[in-house]
């Protein structure tokens, strides 16, 4: 009898442990953010302004306004991956048009590294767009995974 309850324990015993070390994963590791694409077409629109540069498709020319300072990359040619896309919205293109839309951005050097010290006068030094939250970061990125990384020319 105790010879059979220590075999069950045996074979139990490592799952038992798996589960625990899980669980501790989890509560140390920190909630990722997931973005909502339904509200990242909001942030692209109308909080950001992405469309302005952008355009409502993402390819840098349809339905951009005019007026704005110049044209955004192509958003359906990119080829960069969730974080780095999160870290472009948040710390913007330097020395381009592009904005960045964390309110610390080079104010300490969480942006590659970089303060505003470190751009002369005569250079278009970081721009600074809407402050977002994180998590609005995300849900622009979902917005543009879901319509218009990767699925070519708008018709
Ligand atoms: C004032 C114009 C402007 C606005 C507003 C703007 N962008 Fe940009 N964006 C640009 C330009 C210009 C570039 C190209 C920068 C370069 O040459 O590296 C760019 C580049 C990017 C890139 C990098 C693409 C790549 O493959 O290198 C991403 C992603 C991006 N923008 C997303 C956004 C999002 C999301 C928003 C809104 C939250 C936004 N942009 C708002 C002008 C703008």
């Amino acid at each position: 009898m105790t010879q059979n309850r220590l075999r069950l324990l045996a074979a139990f015993l490592p799952a038992l442990m798996l589960g625990t070390a899980v669980y501790a994963q989890d509560i140390a590791a920190e909630e990722p953010l997931v973005g909502d694409p339904e509200r990242g077409k909001v942030v692209y629109q109308r909080i950001g302004i992405c469309v302005d540069c952008h355009g409502w498709a993402g390819d840098g020319r349809s339905g951009r306004n005019p007026r704005s300072p110049d044209a955004g990359a192509s958003l359906r040619e990119t080829t960069m991956f969730v974080e780095d896309l999160v870290e472009v919205v948040r710390c913007g293109r330097p020395g381009t048009q592009m904005p960045h839309f964390e309110g610390a951005a080079y104010r300490d050097d969480r942006c590659y590294g970089l303060t505003m010290e470190d751009f002369g006068d005569d250079e278009i030094g970081p721009i600074h767009g809407k402050t977002f939250r994180e998590q609005d970061a995300y849900d622009v990125v979902a917005y543009l995974q879901q319509s218009m990384i990767g699925l070519g020319d708008p018709n």
